[in-house]
């Protein structure tokens, strides 16, 4: 049987503070860049109640050029608590960035400084910004001025293996003035291969006062308390493990505050929510909802005889109703006994 040690349980029962702000929940849903929209994150919201969720990230300086706050920063204001994530390299963009953030219900300002894709790294922002310690201690000292709700930081172990620089890092953010810091554990260089080096997360958390999030391979109940118990991380962030599956971050949270594991929901009802999930993509943003569910529909469709054909043809649709008669069909052969076969775990790369 899964258990936390006491000394663990009693430290995670306690509701995570960030700066003023009280959270009762030590699971994370992760910034997902094309997943993390308003749609998904409220299936993952009615699963983890109070765990706080994260948007997709927005570029800061494009910002001054819109004429109207975008989509993907848009706030149910009953799905908070809920951080809106930027982008960028320049201090005072980014400060404006914040300001519209909170305006719009943002109750952190989280600023990406992991992310390893070139075009966004070239600029000077993501990732890159670990090798601009000053520059991004600067952001980070100028949202603070901004703002006045918590500021955060994500970011990698370091560029490649051999500048594994967080240690540092994180100290200079804590001095900046951040109130937490979610470390993925992985550098720049291995992108999204390999294993998340949480040993270099628990290294962060001995040396910081602020709270340290654990993010890397966290894709069930099992590897989330191994992860906290190896780390003494303040919490933990799912990321690939929620793709097609908005119910991990709810059985985690279950699982820390209960020490009880949920029953997986079935492939069926894995199915049902995927077309509940197309369907409110459908609605909230129209055609460009259907080709964004393709790949949302592909995720959820795994583990039974038949469901890489399914994936395949889930792939093409054009409409809602192309989508529900494939995912009918296959509810319907899975409630008549239809095979079900191993997982495999799904690998993703941005
Ligand atoms: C499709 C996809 C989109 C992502 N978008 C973002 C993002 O917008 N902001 C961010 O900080 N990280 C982003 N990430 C990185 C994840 O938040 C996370 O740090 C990484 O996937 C490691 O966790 P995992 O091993 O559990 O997946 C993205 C990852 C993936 C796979």
């Amino acid at each position: 049987m899964l258990q936390l040690t006491p000394h663990l349980k009693a430290r995670l029962a306690t509701p995570l503070k960030i700066g003023a702000l009280e959270i009762n929940s030590r699971v994370l849903q992760s910034p997902l860049s094309g997943v993390t929209d308003l749609v998904f994150r409220r299936l993952v919201r009615r699963y983890a109640p109070e765990s706080m969720l994260y948007t997709e990230m927005v570029h800061a300086s494009r910002l001054q050029h819109l004429k109207e706050i975008p989509i993907i920063m848009e706030i149910d204001p009953n799905e908070r608590p809920v951080s809106i994530q930027l982008f960028d390299c320049r201090p005072h963009f980014l400060a404006e960035a914040a300001q519209k953030a909170v305006a719009e219900g943002a109750d952190t300002v989280d600023i990406n400084m992991g992310c390893p894709v070139n075009k966004i790294t070239r600029k000077g922002g993501g990732s890159s910004l670990l090798r601009q310690p000053e520059v991004a201690e600067e952001i980070v000292r100028e949202i603070v001025k901004a703002v006045d709700v918590p500021v955060t930081v994500k970011t990698r172990i370091g560029w490649d293996d051999a500048e594994i620089t967080i240690l540092d890092f994180a100290l200079r953010m804590q001095d900046a003035g951040a109130q937490m810091i979610t470390i993925h554990g992985r550098t720049r260089a291995q992108g999204y291969t390999g294993n998340a080096r949480w040993e270099w997360i628990g290294k962060v958390k001995r040396v910081l006062d602020i709270p340290v999030i654990a993010n890397g391979d966290i894709f069930s109940v099992e590897s989330a308390a191994r992860c906290l118990e190896e780390t003494g991380a303040d919490g933990v962030m799912c990321s690939r493990g929620t793709l097609g599956y908005p119910f991990l971050v709810g059985e985690i949270d279950y699982f820390l505050k209960t020490g009880e594991i949920l029953a997986a929901p079935t492939l069926i009802q894995r199915l049902e929510c995927a077309k509940e999930h197309l369907e409110a993509l459908y609605e909230y943003k129209g055609e460009r909802g259907i080709y964004q569910a393709r790949k949302h529909m592909a995720w959820y469709a795994k583990g039974f005889v038949g469901a890489s054909d399914l994936r395949g043809e889930l792939n093409k649709i054009e409409t809602v109703k192309q989508g529900v008669e494939l995912l009918d069909k296959a509810i319907d052969k899975l409630a008549t006994g239809y095979e079900v076969i191993e997982e495999k775990e799904v690998v993703m790369s941005q």
